[in-house]
């Protein structure tokens, strides 16, 4: 053959690869408001970065058609500069649908970010196995979620759903560390809602099932929302900017928009005089970080727990806060997961973590107790005692019961614990305390509201302050809100060296 014609052939065969499943099926995607795979690649990489692996693979199954690709578009690029893993599943090939040759090419690249060191970005939009290639096909899936979680902890892993996922699919996204879903166009589900009612006679729709809102709110299993295929790569973008490559490296850092001076005299009026009295602990936060930007991670669900990450003189840290201003900040089952996971992320990867602390306990009552608030409180208390990256803590206001003691106490290595003169430090709240301590002082009183009155302005005198834990040392400074960012900023700065172990072990044992 002669080289034109060779060179010939090549090009045939990679407009064939580019081509995809061809215009009819591209267009049936655009009608359905979703990009193709190769469009989102190249939206989402800086631009010309993208180098595409085994463009020209194919299935082995016979009788089916072979188009080269197979249905998954992989390789790796750049964001920001930096060199990303990435894999688009295309669902004009077979719906995107998964063959064993399509699964070796996503392992393929996830074995190079693991070596490299990259994130590994995975664009799902797919009809789940391959029917015509039955448990070659699983076994495909099976052979990704072992690389999912041997990743796990060592590259950053996010999960884009623009599409279906449906089935065991959805374990490979739900294994890696962020999952964003696209609003309207994409859902994932274990079973759909046809098996739904033939086994509980449920009828559900699949929005109602597995759509961005119910995942995002309900669930918990996404992380994020957006409103479309752009605004989703645009926001995975910011995200893997407060992110290292890998577990050996740091986030980059990126200097301030404009500089922040470090007093903030606003934030002396943001604790209300009112220690019942609500308020946003966002407004803490956005008070001192830099640009006054929170990127919040699982914004909708448990919002009792405000969790996200945002940079301080420009290094990337993780935000751990109690929100006062949902449920009063109390800690449940679904705020105890998701503080976990955050805390765990950012331990594995080296991010520093500083919690806001104001939370009146664990939230009492037998739906709590029966759903396992004891094993799933403890997960984050394991999670923030185990952690050993740089950890600041500050008590705005309440710090009761076991509760102070989770929220990434002293007593748990933390290395850098303020409050504010407003935190109250103590064993329970002063109406709970009364009850027990003076129940029947009180009844047998002449004037028992006068008298409980009495005790409770005594007990918050004695006990609803942050002194007595700063005689014990267990408070490092008391602050004025004000300070807080100065505090951060020469905590942060201190602790960039920190080295901290855990005793030589396979893993612990978190409460799962
Ligand atoms: C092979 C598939 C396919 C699949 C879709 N297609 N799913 N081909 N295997 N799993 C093909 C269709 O035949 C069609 O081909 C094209 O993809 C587009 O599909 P449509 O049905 O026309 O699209 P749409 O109406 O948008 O519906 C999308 C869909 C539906 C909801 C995803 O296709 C569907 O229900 N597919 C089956 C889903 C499923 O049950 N998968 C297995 C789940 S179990 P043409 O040639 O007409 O364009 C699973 C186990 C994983 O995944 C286990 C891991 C451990």
């Amino acid at each position: 053959m002669s080289l034109e014609k060779k060179i010939e052939t090549l090009r045939a065969k990679h407009a064939q690869a580019l081509a995809g499943g061809g215009d009819v099926r591209i267009q049936k995607q655009h009608e359905g408001g979703k990009l193709t795979a190769r469009e989102r690649v190249a939206a989402f990489l800086d631009e010309g970065s993208f180098e595409e692996m085994d463009a020209l693979m194919v299935h082995r199954t016979e009788g089916v058609e072979k188009i080269p690709g197979d249905g998954v578009i992989t390789g790796f690029g750049r964001v920001d500069g930096r060199p990303v893993a990435i894999f688009a599943q295309d669902f004009t090939v077979f719906g995107g649908s998964l063959s064993e040759a399509y699964a070796k090419k996503i392992c393929k690249v996830m074995d190079l970010a693991m070596k490299v060191g990259c994130p590994v970005i995975g664009l799902n939009d797919s009809g789940g196995a391959r029917i015509q290639e039955g448990v070659v096909s699983l076994g495909g899936y099976a052979d990704i979620f072992l690389k999912n979680t041997l990743a796990s902890g060592v590259v950053p892993q996010i999960s884009l759903i623009m599409g279906p996922c449906a089935g065991g699919a959805v374990y490979s996204p739900a294994i890696t560390d962020f999952i964003t879903m696209v609003k309207g166009t994409s859902y994932m589900f274990v079973t759909g809602p046809d098996v739904i009612k033939a086994v509980t006679h449920e009828e559900v729709t699949k929005e109602e099932l597995g759509g961005a809102h119910t995942h995002s709110a309900k669930s918990g299993v996404a992380h994020f929302v957006c409103a479309s295929d752009l605004a989703a790569l645009a926001h995975t973008r910011e995200l893997l900017s407060f992110l290292p490559s890998n577990n050996l490296g740091e986030a980059p850092r990126r200097a301030p928009k404009t500089p922040m001076p470090l007093e903030n005299p606003d934030l002396d009026k943001v604790v209300p005089d009112d220690p019942s009295k609500p308020y946003d602990i966002r407004d803490i936060i956005c008070g001192v970080v830099d640009d006054a930007h929170f990127f919040e991670v699982h914004e909708a669900f448990a919002p009792n727990l405000v969790v996200g990450f945002a940079r301080i003189e420009g290094r990337s840290i993780g935000i751990v806060a109690n929100q006062p201003a949902f449920y009063a900040g109390v800690l449940d089952i679904a705020s105890s997961e998701k503080g976990a996971r955050f805390v765990r992320f950012c331990d594995a990867f080296n991010i520093p973590l500083i919690t806001f602390e104001d939370v009146p306990g664990f939230l009492p009552g037998v739906t709590q107790e029966h759903g396992g608030i004891i094993r799933h409180g403890a997960k984050l208390l394991f999670a923030f005692c185990e952690a050993t990256v740089p950890k600041i803590t500050v008590i705005t206001r309440k710090a009761y019961g076991g509760a102070y003691c989770v929220m990434a106490s002293k007593h748990i290595r933390t290395d850098f614990n303020f409050a504010y003169p407003t935190a109250e430090i103590a064993v329970m709240g002063a109406e709970g305390a009364m009850n027990v301590l003076h129940g029947k002082a009180i009844a047998s009183a002449p004037d028992p509201v006068a008298k409980k009155a009495e005790l409770i302005a005594d007990y918050n005198e004695k006990f609803a302050n942050p002194y007595i834990a700063a005689e014990f040392g267990f408070i490092d400074e008391v602050i004025l809100p004000r300070e807080t960012r100065m505090k951060l900023v020469k905590a942060l700065a201190f602790l960039e060296t920190k080295r901290d172990s855990t005793p030589p072990k396979k893993h612990g044992n978190i409460p799962l």
